[in-house]
């Protein structure tokens, strides 16, 4: 290796520009093959690793926010599920509800797509920078749980406060009783207004009594949920069994 090889690829460590040890020689040849003046070639190469930084940022971020799988809007077939209006989603997908600290609910039977868009939505976050965490809602119950009983339940909700967005998938599927609701409460309350949630239910609001021992407390989180929120009826049948002669009657 040339001495001012040598020398570039320390000179890029030191500086934290690493990643540009592998790339600079193609970023020369390409500058020199494009005739760029100075300015233009230092601004190529600055690009370069501002575009491998992001990168590296929201798989960061992808990567803290523990999605089950990977799911990405793009793949989602909406002449599938017709109930669901794909310019809606689209619009959603520009991250405003973030900002603004809405919510998002989606509502339907298995297998139609609930999950698959809290991800997509999710995955679009973290790209944009923002801090996510998706868990189940069984999960997030235990998690507060235990905080509660080890004594730092105020210390995991001011964590689970300070995110841009909270995804709480499958909330309908475990019953929960009086204590586990309360903690809920508390967590909604806290993210109310402060920082959005996108959540997913295999029941209707008016039939989370079946889930909820406590009613009342049920009621005062749907109160807040729904607020500034957008709920997404879908009503389609199951994508799992899709061209699978099941016949579950
Ligand atoms: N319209 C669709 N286009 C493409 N893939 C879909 C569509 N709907 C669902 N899927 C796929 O089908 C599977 C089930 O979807 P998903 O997990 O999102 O369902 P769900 O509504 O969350 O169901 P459940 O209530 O059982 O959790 C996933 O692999 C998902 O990617
Ligand atoms: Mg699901």
């Amino acid at each position: 290796m040339r001495e001012i090889e040598k020398l570039l690829e320390k000179q890029f460590k030191d500086l934290k520009l690493g990643g540009l040890v592998p790339n600079y020689k193609q970023i020369i040849d390409k500058a020199v093959n494009s005739k760029l003046n100075y300015h233009e070639f230092l601004s190529l190469l600055l690009e370069e690793e501002i575009l491998r930084k992001d990168d590296s940022s929201s798989k960061r971020k992808i990567f803290i926010a523990k999605f089950p799988f990977i799911k990405t809007i793009d793949t989602f077939d909406f002449s599938y599920q017709p109930s669901i209006n794909e310019k809606e989603i689209l619009n959603f997908s520009s991250l405003e509800f973030i900002d603004k600290k809405e919510n998002i609910i989606f509502l339907g039977p298995p297998g139609v797509g609930k999950t698959h868009l809290s991800i997509g939505l999710g995955i679009k976050a973290c790209m944009s920078k923002y801090r996510v965490i998706f868990t189940s809602a069984s999960k997030l119950l235990e998690e507060l749980e235990v905080s509660l009983k080890s004594g730092i339940l105020t210390d995991k909700l001011l964590y689970y406060s300070r995110l841009h967005l909270l995804i709480i998938d499958e909330l309908g599927y475990m019953p929960i009783n009086k204590n586990q609701a309360n903690l809920l409460f508390q967590l909604i309350s806290m993210r109310y207004e402060r920082g959005s949630i996108i959540l997913t239910s295999n029941y209707n609001f008016d039939e989370w009594s079946k889930v909820f021992e406590d009613t009342v407390v049920a009621a005062a989180i749907i109160d807040r949920l729904v607020h500034h929120s957008k709920i997404f009826y879908i009503n389609g049948t199951s994508y799992r069994i899709k061209n699978k002669l099941v016949n579950i009657n």
